[in-house]
């Protein structure tokens, strides 16, 4: 069963932020022509690009995030398969593998498969879009036995919902085993569902992931360390980069 099928009724709520929308969607206007997103989720970035008017096709693992992205616009073209195998019968102006999604495959061969993947897909001369989250040293650190960390507080429109988590980075493997804990409560304050998750991502780097878009047949293009273009660098948050299909 896909990971995401067990977190997608929180997904929404666990993740309501937009502020790298704008950006995406400026690459859409600039590129032009159908654009693809992988591991688009509930369709936090491809029904708003939708929405402005751009053709796009989301392509996600999970049915669940699926029948919710689904309802949030109903012109983008959903279809459930793994980004690093599926087959499309289109091409695209611009690939967008947007907030981890990337981090999700967790293995090098997986990557590969995925680049290799999203460059048959691409038009020539099409740009791919691939943004992961940065971890900062003290999130990577060794756990002390017991250290729950709380995460956040999403105020929701009839209640909020709590996430904790105890994360373990093995450097090794470059495989960072999250478990999450969930408290959704209602408005009145009273508990409504508490539960708990397993997820694994894999991180990247800068350079490991501008090398694996070199041997796949991309010209790396920019590097940006945020939304606004900001440089990227030992304070950055996040990894953007931009490559274009050789
Ligand atoms: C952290 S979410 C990000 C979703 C979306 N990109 C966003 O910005 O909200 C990662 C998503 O990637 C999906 N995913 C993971 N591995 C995948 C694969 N091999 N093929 C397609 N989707 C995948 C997960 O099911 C999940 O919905």
């Amino acid at each position: 069963m896909p990971e995401y099928d067990l977190l997608a009724d929180l997904y929404n709520l666990e993740y309501a932020h937009d502020y790298d929308v704008p950006f995406w969607l400026s690459l859409a206007d600039r590129e032009g022509g159908p654009v693809v997103e992988w591991g688009a989720g509930t369709g936090r970035i491809s029904a708003p690009m939708a929405r402005r008017g751009s053709k796009v096709t989301a392509v996600e693992l999970s049915e669940e995030m699926i029948e919710r992205g689904k309802r949030k616009n109903e012109s983008v073209e959903w279809i459930a398969g793994d980004m690093c195998r599926v087959k499309l019968d289109k091409v695209y102006g611009l690939a967008v593998c947007a907030f981890n999604s990337f981090l999700c495959l967790l293995d090098l061969e997986d990557a590969l498969d995925f680049l290799n993947n999203a460059r048959e897909h691409l038009a020539p001369d099409g740009l791919l879009g691939v943004e992961v989250s940065v971890f900062s040293p003290e999130e990577l650190a060794e756990p002390s036995v017991s250290q729950l960390r709380h995460d956040f507080t999403r105020q929701l429109s009839e209640g909020k919902l709590d996430r904790f988590s105890a994360s373990r980075y093995d450097p090794a493997s470059q495989i960072m085993d999250m478990r999450l804990f969930y408290e959704l409560y209602d408005d009145g304050g009273s508990l409504k569902n508490r539960r708990a998750h397993e997820l694994k991502i894999r991180l990247t780097t800068r350079d490991e992931l501008e090398l694996m878009l070199r041997m796949s047949g991309f010209s790396v293009e920019s590097i940006y360390g945020g939304f606004d273009g900001e440089p990227f660098d030992s304070g950055s948050e996040h990894l953007i980069v931009l490559a274009r299909r050789r």
